[in-house]
């Protein structure tokens, strides 16, 4: 086939030899087997600058017989880029085929596991309490957030000038009513719907005006109130003793020491021999062995007597505890802000 591929600068072709190549570039072109041997090809046939048909166009005035030369040009010209088209459509259509056939399903693959959510360690720490309590025969009793001041101080014997009622830590609503500071208020109404023998554990939100690396505004405390005919401190020790030994490690050894609250009385403070050193002192427990764990006496005879109890017939005891600082102690969580940032990594560390 001479002169075909000398085109350039060379004789100017006929038209049976234009025909003849127009039959080379469709075979070249239909041979092509991906997308980069189409390119290619293409460049070399329509290629904007130097392809084979910009070349024979430039010798269309050179041609001895212009017209003739033109509608052969037209027509080799029309072929390539129908064959290019053709081919290109080919080509798209194996490419989709293929990735189709790639996203078969692997039934032999293992599986994906779908990220699973977990119980947040508030939850779980009041829940553990729960399940303990049922155990003693405690049922669970749920009060209001929003309270009225006689439920939260007033029938708690709270003083009306008693410093939690000022505002730098009580939050109080305009209409007068507040957000309960403790979850007590729940203690004085179930002793004014229920007769004794009593014994229930009131868990739920309660807030402060307070906010640094130990104390958030909102907390989650859980009441223990038992009222029955003689019940006495000792009662109260063994079950806390019991509670806390369930709950903590069962060596764990309790602690009463005396404290003030308006709404028992004697009072006392609870504290467990510290969970990491084991009583022994350690930076944690600040090296006295023991960690302060909750607040707790026998109910004050006003309190029986504002909710119509006679506290010669009937005595009982009080507990309450910090549910965010067990979950914290439990594990080793240094700010209580992580508890309620919603991070996931808190939880995902929670589930081990
Ligand atoms: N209500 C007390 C507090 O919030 C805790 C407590 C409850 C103390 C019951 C004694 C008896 O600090």
């Amino acid at each position: 086939m001479s002169g075909a591929g000398t085109t350039s600068g060379g004789a100017v072709p006929t038209p049976e030899e234009l025909e003849r190549l127009a039959g080379e570039a469709e075979a070249a072109i239909a041979a092509a087997g991906d997308r980069a041997a189409w390119e290619a090809v293409r460049v070399h046939w329509a290629g904007a600058r130097q392809g084979r048909l910009r070349e024979l166009q430039a010798l269309i005035p050179r041609a001895a017989d212009r017209k003739m030369f033109g509608q052969a040009f037209n027509r080799l010209k029309s072929r390539v880029e129908a064959a290019l088209e053709a081919r290109d459509a080919e080509l798209a259509r194996a490419e989709i085929a293929a990735r189709a056939s790639e996203a078969r399903v692997d039934v032999t693959l293992p599986g994906r596991r779908p990220p699973t959510g977990s119980l947040h360690p508030v939850t779980l720490v009041l829940a553990e309490i729960e399940e303990i309590f049922r155990g003693l025969g405690y049922s669970v009793a749920e009060g209001p957030e929003v309270e009225e001041d006689r439920f939260n101080f007033g029938l708690l014997n709270f003083p009306d000038d008693h410093p939690a009622r000022d505002a730098q830590d009580t939050l109080f609503l305009e209409d007068g009513r507040l957000l309960r500071t403790h979850t007590s208020p729940v203690q004085v109404r179930t002793l004014l719907a229920r007769r004794p023998p009593i014994r229930v554990i009131c868990p739920g939100r309660v807030y402060r005006n307070d906010n640094d690396l130990r104390h958030s505004p909102m907390f989650h405390q859980v009441e223990g109130l038992c009222v029955a005919e003689g019940i006495t401190v000792g009662d109260l020790k063994g079950t806390l003793e019991a509670f806390l030994t369930r709950l903590f490690a069962s060596d764990t050894k309790v602690r009463l020491r005396p404290s003030y609250f308006p709404f028992t009385e004697p009072s006392c403070e609870v504290d467990i021999s510290c969970q990491l050193c084991h009583g022994t002192g350690c930076p944690t427990c600040s090296g006295t062995g023991w960690m302060e764990i909750l607040g707790a006496g026998m109910v004050d005879p006003r309190v029986l007597e504002n909710c119509d109890l006679d506290p010669d017939r009937y005595s009982g005891f009080a507990f309450g505890l910090g549910l965010d600082r067990v979950a914290m102690n439990k594990w080793g969580i240094p700010n209580i802000r992580s508890l309620f940032e919603s991070d996931e990594r808190l939880l995902r560390q929670v589930r081990g």
